[in-house]
């Protein structure tokens, strides 16, 4: 391919945050000019939503879940899993311990679990903003109203990635799961006043340069809050077990490209970058990242919340997941915010 152009390309981006699709596909292609493309992202993030890093201490509450999808290791087939579901008052004392280490945030994640009904969460919820705690969910789809229940009951954000913006893949991936509700929830969300996070994985068998680069574009079209995205590694229980997964180097692309095009955002290191490279999550700060998830989920529930083969952390505890991931922040010179972290939005200047 013709490289004359790519410093002009990144040039454009870093300026103006606007790319064309065949534009942001030239860039996520080349390979002589990465370097270059994840020092701007690092210029971009520092500009807008500077050196502070936010954490959010993630509890994985259920992994119980009665979707199918053929990439994650909780899907319902999955018989090798050995199933569990957090009582509501261990969730809320895993949140009080999660203040006690400095977050203030937490992220409620798990499968789609029926048993979780709308009352069960909205005690969660509320017994946790008690605690002057933000409060993220990651629950799946659920109706407009159930979402609007819990919002009422102090969700601040939300977290259901669109996985990939090519319906025809992703209905292929989540048999039974329709493209167009996961979008309809996600424009509810965004109604309800949710900090709305989406995102996608990188590498899942089928997908294409073309179609990262239209995830980026709707992540933009939609005004994403937050963006998470990781590499697919395949998971031996499941269907797509002999497939090759996604790199760590792309997967950072495409999150360098998202900081680029959506500047003040906030942009997770994941878990799944770091479970495929041992300085992931460190590599990702300097890419355009501004917020890392610690685990403060304790004992042996880590490991059965196994999405995926070589999960981080699984033998760790919350107390040494925290200073894990202090010690890192800070051997590069950034700093561990002691804010909320809301979305910091700001005029897109030039
Ligand atoms: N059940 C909720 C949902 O699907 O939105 C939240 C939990 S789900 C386990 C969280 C994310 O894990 C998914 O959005 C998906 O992107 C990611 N995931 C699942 N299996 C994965 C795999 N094999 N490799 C990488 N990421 C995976
Ligand atoms: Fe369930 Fe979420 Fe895994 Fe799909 S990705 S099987 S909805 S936990
Ligand atoms: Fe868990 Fe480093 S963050 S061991």
């Amino acid at each position: 391919t013709d490289t004359r152009n790519i410093p002009a390309l990144i040039n454009k981006a870093e300026t103006t945050h606007d790319l064309t699709k065949a534009e942001i596909v030239t860039l996520l292609t080349d390979t002589h000019y990465q370097a270059e493309l994840f020092a701007a992202a690092d210029r971009v993030r520092q500009k807008y939503v500077g050196d502070e890093v936010h954490l959010r201490g993630l509890i994985e509450f259920s992994n119980i879940c009665k979707q199918n999808c053929l990439y994650c290791g909780l899907r319902r087939d999955n018989k090798q899993v050995r199933r569990y579901r957090l009582e509501p008052d261990v969730i809320i004392d895993f949140a009080v311990k999660a203040q006690s280490y400095g977050y203030r945030t937490v992220v409620l994640q798990s499968g789609e679990d029926e048993c979780f009904d709308v009352d069960k969460m909205v005690y969660i919820i509320k017994k946790i903003k008690d605690l002057d705690m933000a409060i993220t969910l990651s629950v799946g789809e659920k109706s407009r109203e159930v979402y609007r229940q819990y919002r009422e009951a102090g969700a601040d954000r939300y977290l259901l990635r669109i996985e990939t913006t090519d319906k025809e893949l992703y209905e292929r991936l989540d048999p039974g799961m329709s493209w167009d509700n996961r979008v309809r929830c996600l424009n509810d969300l965004k109604e309800l006043g949710y900090e709305l996070g989406t995102g996608c994985m990188v590498g899942i068998p089928g997908q294409t340069i073309e179609s990262l680069a239209d995830d980026v574009l709707f992540f933009k079209k939609i005004d994403a809050d937050m963006i998470g995205i990781g590499p697919f590694i395949p998971n031996p229980d499941t269907p797509l077990a002999g497939e090759s997964g996604g790199t760590f180097e792309l997967s950072t692309k495409v999150m360098a490209m998202t900081r680029l095009l959506l500047p003040d955002i906030n942009i997770p290191a994941t878990t799944a970058m770091e479970s495929l490279n041992p300085q992931g999550r460190v590599l990702a700060l300097q890419r355009g990242a501004n917020v890392v998830m610690p685990n403060v989920t304790e004992g042996e529930y880590r490991q059965m919340y196994l999405l995926y083969p070589g999960k981080i952390c699984i033998n760790d505890t919350p107390a040494h997941c925290r200073s894990c991931i202090t010690g890192k922040i800070q051997s590069i010179g950034r700093r561990v915010s002691e804010t909320h972290g809301y979305r910091a939005r700001r005029a897109q200047q030039s």
